[in-house]
């Protein structure tokens, strides 16, 4: 990382204080602030962190203007096109696309990791049948760490490396689980014979009674669909997974806590949302109004999976989900799907007012994801556990990548306080 300097001056003193410009191998340059308090007494103030780098990551590189998005240097169109969720997973862990033994070994490492401990499929009868799936994965996952004494010294690269490979195993007949207890069907356990994607289809859709078929087009669009969510830079639950990572938790505890972040309507939980919000407009004389809605300051609604912290422009997975879903609406459900059409005239509405063309607002990861997933048979409920199960891949490579590095250390942000001075107890008699 090549560094040059900038200067902080203060109005009324001649000090200028060096900091440390450094630049990445792309993407804008960094001032290096962690001297700053001790040389200036002052912290930094960027709550929501907008202009803020809370690490170096040679993972995932986004451009917000330019709607790039590569993981490991390789554009997601191309991984898109050409690759599978469990090439991609070993590419975000390892750092590099493996070769064909590589890829064979990791995939037979992760397909036999699949099943869960039988104690905790008892877990699930602990909650109603209608819990939420995400209530129930964020339970089970977390519960993950009472399972493997043998593997949570996150100091051994080996027990790290475990881990990781037992959570994205695991994460999907987790989630399959939940939804089997949703609908009060018997669990089905992973089969070895089938990729990644084809097991949880088969997981949550086959029956005791009757052997489910797995249609190649659903199998391929839910992989896709997973290359998509991998990963994402520094998101909300990536930053919950390597801040609760970095005081040395176990990383079962650490994707509980992701997972949980990540179900907020303001970040994966967007994509259930999307399909609320397509439902409750209902039909496209009524998208007019809902526009009006999302533009007016003094109503709470908003367009749900449209905006993006770094986007100011496409989402490039949110053109590529577009596409698959008229593959998948066409060849797996009802070509004249009215959700999907609402969502195309709700787009090309927005896109072209200029309320959300002034503030760059294009639809993100979740407008369509949840089209297809319903298209695939899979309910409003379990689409943010689509996403986690996506994204256990991206936070586990993020919580090995701090981990491997050494000087790494706990976050603990500061704060500008703004409480009440000093003042004395009062006793309660003498409170008015
Ligand atoms: C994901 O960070 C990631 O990388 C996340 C993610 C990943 O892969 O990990 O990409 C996945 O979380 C995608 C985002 C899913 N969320 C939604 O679709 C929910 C709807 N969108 C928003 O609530 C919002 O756009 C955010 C949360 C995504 C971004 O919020 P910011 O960056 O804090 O922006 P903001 O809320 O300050 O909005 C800027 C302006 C505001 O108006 P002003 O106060 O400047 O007048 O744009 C407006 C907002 O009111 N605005 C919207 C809007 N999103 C922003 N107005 C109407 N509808 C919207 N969807």
């Amino acid at each position: 990382m090549s560094s040059k300097n900038a200067f902080l001056t203060f109005e009324g003193s001649d000090k200028a204080i060096p900091l440390n410009i450094v630049s990445g191998s792309d993407g804008p340059d960094t001032l290096d602030i962690t001297s700053l308090y001790k040389e200036a007494g002052v912290f930094t103030y960027d709550p929501g962190f907008l202009s803020t780098a809370s690490c170096n990551s040679s993972i995932t590189y986004i451009d917000g203007d330019k709607g790039i998005l590569r993981y490991r240097g390789y554009p997601i169109e191309q991984l898109a096109e050409q690759s599978s969720f469990l090439e991609v997973a070993h590419l975000l862990m390892y750092g590099e696309l493996p070769k064909k033994t590589e890829l064979n070994d990791f995939s037979n490492i992760i397909t036999r990791h699949t099943m869960i401990n039988e104690s905790l499929l008892r877990f699930f009868e602990g909650f109603h049948y209608d819990a939420h799936p995400m209530a129930m994965v964020i339970g089970v996952v977390g519960s993950l760490s009472a399972f493997y004494h043998d593997s949570t010294d996150i100091k051994n690269p080996r027990h790290r490396e475990i881990s990781a490979h037992r959570l994205i195993s695991k994460m999907p007949t987790i989630a399959a689980a939940a939804y089997k207890h949703n609908r009060g069907e018997p669990v089905i356990y992973p089969r070895n014979d089938l990729s990644y994607a084809g097991n949880l289809l088969h997981m949550m859709m086959a029956t005791p009674c009757e052997d489910y078929v797995i249609d190649p087009l659903a199998e391929k669009a839910l992989d896709l669909l997973f290359i998509l969510h991998a990963d994402h830079e520094q998101n909300a639950s990536t930053s919950t997974m390597r801040l609760a990572g970095s005081s040395g938790s176990n990383p079962f505890a650490c994707v509980a806590a992701g997972a949980s972040s990540l179900w907020g309507p303001a970040h994966g939980g967007a994509n259930e949302a999307v399909l609320n919000m397509l439902k409750e407009i209902g039909h496209a004389s009524n998208v007019e109004k809902y526009i009006a809605k999302a533009k007016d300051k003094d109503d709470p609604f908003r367009l749900m999976g449209f905006g993006h912290r770094v986007y100011k422009n496409y989402d490039p997975r949110a053109k590529i989900i577009r596409e698959v879903c008229y593959e998948v609406l066409n060849k797996l459900a009802d070509a004249n799907n009215p959700l999907f059409e609402l969502a195309m005239n709700l787009e090309e509405q927005a896109v072209s007012d200029d309320y959300f063309v002034e503030k760059n607002l294009y639809p993100n990861v979740d407008y369509y994801s949840g089209i297809i997933y319903r298209a695939l048979g899979i309910p409003e409920s379990m689409f943010t556990v689509m996403f986690a199960i996506a994204r256990t891949a991206g936070w586990v490579s993020h919580w090995m990548e701090m981990l491997d590095d050494p000087r790494h250390r706990i976050g603990r942000p500061r704060q500008l306080y703004q409480g009440a001075a000093i003042r004395d107890y009062v006793p309660l008699e003498q409170r008015a």
